[in-house]
Formats: C-alpha cells, sequence, structure tokens
C-alpha cells in the first residue's frame, strides 16, 4: 500500500524547505522499502489567494480527504494579504475540519544546537507538548454589549466538552505510559481560573485512575513556564488546553535553540481524517528568496508523519541522520540561525545524503 501525501508549500521559506523534506522523506522511503506517493497543491498560500481572492478553492475539503497526510510548508505574507485571513482561511480551516485535536512538538535540545539556557547540553531536555487544539479558549462564543458607552463590555468563553478534554488527556496518558519515565505534567490555572481549571484537574485525575502506571504532576501555569526556563529536565510529557498549550508549545523549542528546526503534528488519532505535518516556523518573510532557511524543522516533521503511520523503524533512522548532522557541527553546511555560513541546500543535502549512506 502507498500512503497519498498532499503536499503545501504555501508562501516565503516554505516553498524553499519544502523539496528537501520531500528529497529526505523519499530517501529515507527507498531505504525501508516504504511506498510514498506525493501530490503537490498551490493553494492554501497567498499568490493563491491574489488570483482567486480565496486561501482555499470551494472544494478542498473533498481534494484533501482523500489524502492520509497532509504535508505543510508555511502560509503568510503579511504584506500583500494580512495575517488573521490567510492564517484563518487555510490551516486554520484544516485543523477544524479535519478535527485534528492534537497538536505535538517535541521538545529535543539537539546536538550542535547552541542552547540558550545555562548549562544544559544534549540529552537534557527531551519531552513533547500535547495540546488541545479544537475547543477550550479558542470558542469564537461571545462578543460586545454596551458599545461605545461607559459599561462596554466584552466577554469571550472557554468551552471545554468531556469529549473534548478527555481525548486530549487519554493521548497524553497513552504517550506518557509508552516513555521510560512515565511522567505526565499538567498546565492547569485551577486557583484563578474557578470552573473551566478545575474541570480539566478533575478530568486529569478521573483518567489517571486507567494509566496507574504513569506519575502525574500539576503545575499552575504561571509556574510551568519558569520551570520550563529552569528546569526543562523534570518534563517527559506535557498537556495543555488550546491557549496553555499554544504558549508552552512556543516556548519549549525556543528553549531548545533556534524555531529553524522545531516541528509539530497536527493530529487527527481517529484517522478520520487526515492529519497534518509542518514545521513551527511560519514563511520567515525576512529571509524569504535568500536560500538560507533552516530546512530541519520540515524535515522533522516528515519524520513525525512516518512515526504517525507507524514506520519507526524509518522514523528512527531520520532523526538519527538529523541528529548526526547536526552534531558534526560543520560551519559550511549548518545555516545562519545555527551559527554556521551554510544554505538550505548544504544542510538539506547533508542530511539526505546521511540517510542514503543507511
Ligand atoms: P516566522 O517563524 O516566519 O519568523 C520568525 C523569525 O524566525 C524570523 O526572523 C525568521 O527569519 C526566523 N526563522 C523562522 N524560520 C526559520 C528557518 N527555518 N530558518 C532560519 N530562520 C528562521 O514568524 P513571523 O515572522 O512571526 O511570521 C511570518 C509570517 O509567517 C506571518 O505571515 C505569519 O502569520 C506566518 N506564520 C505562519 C505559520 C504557519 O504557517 N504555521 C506559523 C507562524 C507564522
Ligand atoms: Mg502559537
Amino acid at each position: 500500500t502507498s500512503l497519498k501525501i498532499a503536499v503545501i508549500p504555501g508562501d516565503g521559506i516554505g516553498t524553499e524547505v519544502m523539496p528537501y523534506g520531500i528529497r529526505c522523506l523519499q530517501a529515507v522511503a527507498q531505504a525501508f522499502n516504504i511506498s510514498l506517493n506525493f501530490t503537490a497543491f498551490n493553494f492554501a498560500s497567498c499568490e493563491y489567494y491574489q488570483k482567486h481572492g480565496d486561501m482555499l478553492p470551494m472544494d478542498w475539503k473533498e481534494t484533501l480527504v482523500k489524502f492520509d497526510a497532509i504535508y505543510f510548508g508555511a502560509v503568510g505574507m503579511p504584506d500583500v494579504v494580512p495575517d488573521n485571513v490567510s492564517l484563518w482561511g487555510s490551516l486554520l480551516k484544516f485543523r477544524r475540519e479535519f478535527d485534528q485535536y492534537i497538536n505535538l512538538r517535541p521538545c529535543r535540545l539537539m546536538p550542535g544546537v547552541r542552547c540558550p539556557l545555562i548549562d544544559r547540553k544534549p540529552g537534557d531536555i527531551d519531552f513533547w507538548i500535547v495540546r488541545e487544539n479544537t475547543e477550550g479558549e479558542y470558542s469564537n462564543i461571545g462578543g460586545k454589549i454596551f458599545e461605545g458607552t461607559d459599561r462596554e463590555t466584552v466577554i469571550q468563553e472557554t468551552v471545554m466538552t468531556k469529549t473534548g478534554v478527555d481525548r486530549v488527556l487519554r493521548y497524553a496518558f497513552s504517550l506518557a505510559q509508552h516513555r521510560p519515565r512515565k511522567h505526565l505534567t499538567s498546565a492547569t490555572k485551577s486557583n484563578g481560573i474557578s470552573i473551566t481549571m478545575p474541570y480539566w484537574d478533575e478530568r486529569v485525575h478521573d483518567i489517571s485512575l486507567s494509566y496507574p502506571e504513569v506519575r502525574v504532576d500539576k503545575y499552575h501555569i504561571d509556574i510551568l513556564t519558569a520551570h520550563f526556563v529552569q528546569k526543562p529536565d523534570i518534563f517527559d510529557v506535557v498537556v495543555g488546553s488550546n491557549l496553555f498549550g499554544d504558549i508552552l508549545s512556543d516556548l519549549g523549542p525556543a528553549c531548545t535553540g533556534t524555531i529553524g528546526i522545531a516541528p509539530s503534528g497536527n493530529i487527527n488519532p481517529d484517522r478520520t481524517f487526515p492529519s497534518l505535518f509542518e514545521p513551527v516556523h511560519g514563511s520567515a518573510p525576512d529571509i524569504a528568496g535568500k536560500g538560507i532557511a533552516n530546512p530541519v524543522g520540515m524535515i522533522w516533521a516528515g519524520q513525525m508523519m512516518l512515526q504517525h503511520f507507524g514506520y519507526f523503524d524509518a522514523a528512527s533512522l531520520m532523526l538519527q541522520a538529523i541528529e548526526a548532522v547536526l552534531a558534526r557541527g560543520d560551519t559550511e553546511v549548518l545555516t545562519i540561525d545555527m551559527g554556521g555560513k551554510g544554505t538550505t541546500q548544504s544542510l538539506g543535502e547533508a542530511i539526505e545524503k546521511e540517510i542514503q549512506a543507511f
């Protein structure tokens, strides 16, 4: 059987790193005899918007639902299309309509990456962030009343459904269960947010009963952000609501060096809909067109995609190849954000060759 992958490069450096993501995936697919079938689409880009007045064609959902996964670059050309239009018109539609209720990001200090935290070395930081990706604080329910008067008031509701909370917690518990340390940290704020967050804690407690081997900690989000910076080694799997997970999942990768290497999965674990794999970074208009973008985030996102489909050996080789090239620390190969003098091409091809050498 062949995995059908929809390729959406998007804008800016998304289009520059995508070819190396595909080349590395093809190299590993060849080594492990996996059949990958790529189909490229030009929509979900601002160029498409300029031509058609919309980010997506009318039938995007019928088109994409036929694929096993979406491999996504980055979207955004803020000088041409407002960011809320480009993002809500593309990526956020995919996440909601394909019920990608898990946003999964590894947080791992790689060899050869200068860590902004003091005295940390590879191996010290290695955890996963699991963010609820479809409800919670990002509800769109609320409004403005008494507009233009002294009583002007805005209200926005947080929605937590039992189904929505339980499914993300189960995913996080099960991930923790499969890791050596079997440790789950839950982000909360049940001292200040007096209804939804105590409910979140209650669901964590209930679900923990089904995972007796998993050790559970909970921290209020404020001190949790401090711990991310001061003692990241204590974490194994961290789970949070949509807002808390969003904040943590930018902070985490930032604590491990450049965001140019960080990947993310928007996952529909039920496999009813395709999941989407992308680098954490955006389209980086400030460096777009120069050929100097770090391709590792894109390549590592491809690695997460193989992992998602159960190709564990291939995925593990791909990660080893990334680590080996970074660890070598060749400044001619590494990109500028990693302190090197290299290009997207030099780093992308080095990783491709490393995979082929297997
Ligand atoms: P950004 O991630 O594009 O760039 C932030 C900074 O990091 C820039 O200085 C950039 O040069 C650098 N950077 C990012 N990726 C890099 C890489 N691979 N190699 C080397 N340096 C890298 O975030 P920013 O500037 O806030 O947003 C730019 C555009 O991207 C906006 O239109 C925004 O809406 C969009 N965006 C899209 C995302 C997505 O498609 N998932 C995520 C974040 C932003
Ligand atoms: Mg974010």
